[in-house]
């Protein structure tokens, strides 16, 4: 018998940001609790799927990964159409990466071309935060959190593929914020 569809949810998120601040390793960790040291640039994109519970919800999220690398971008925009949420990623120990943020923000919501942009649902990872036990870092979490409140309070976690730091926590908030859409 089919489930009232109240309960149920397929969300679509898409996760942006440069090359190299650990999308798919984000990905990989949270759905395949793996992680893999060695780097593979993404070519166009793919989806995996998670369900997950959110209150008493039955929550599906199809979590698209794009390519960082612009040469890779083949695909063009059209599939970031219909998403619920947009993942924004970068690297806490890479500014250039925190500062093409803006970027990756105002292009997707061109792209999507919500009714209310300003409401859209967007949630920032700052990873890699276990390096050098948090010593090389650049970019400061008062920075990003400053960034996320000027963007309309964006949810920030920071994260490590590598060591499994609050990645559930990160993609639980994702599933949560994907639903205002529903
Ligand atoms: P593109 O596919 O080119 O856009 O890159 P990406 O954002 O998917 O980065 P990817 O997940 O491939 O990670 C890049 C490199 O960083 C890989 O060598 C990963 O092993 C490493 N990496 C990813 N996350 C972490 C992390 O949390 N900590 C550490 N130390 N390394 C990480
Ligand atoms: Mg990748």
């Amino acid at each position: 018998m089919e489930v009232s569809s109240r309960r149920r949810a397929l969300l679509k998120v898409i996760v942006l940001g440069d090359s190299g601040v650990g999308k798919t390793s984000l990905m990989n960790r949270y759905v395949y609790k793996k992680f893999n040291q060695q780097y593979k640039a993404t070519i166009g994109a793919d989806f995996v799927t998670k369900e997950l519970q959110v209150d008493d919800k039955d929550v599906t999220l199809q979590i698209w990964d794009t390519a960082g690398q612009e040469r890779f971008q083949s695909l063009g925009s059209a599939f970031y159409r219909g998403s619920d949420c947009c993942v924004l990623v970068y690297d806490v120990n890479v500014l250039k990466s925190f500062e093409t943020l803006t970027n990756w923000h105002d292009e997707f919501l061109k792209q999507v071309d919500p009714v209310h942009p300003d409401v859209f649902p967007f949630v920032l990872l700052g990873n890699k935060i276990d390096i050098d036990g948090g010593n090389s870092r650049v970019v400061s979490e008062k920075k990003a959190r400053e960034w996320c409140s000027s963007k309309g309070d964006i949810p920030y976690f920071e994260t490590s593929a590598k060591e499994d730091y609050y990645v559930d926590d990160a993609f639980q908030s994702v599933a949560k914020v994907a639903l205002q859409t529903d």
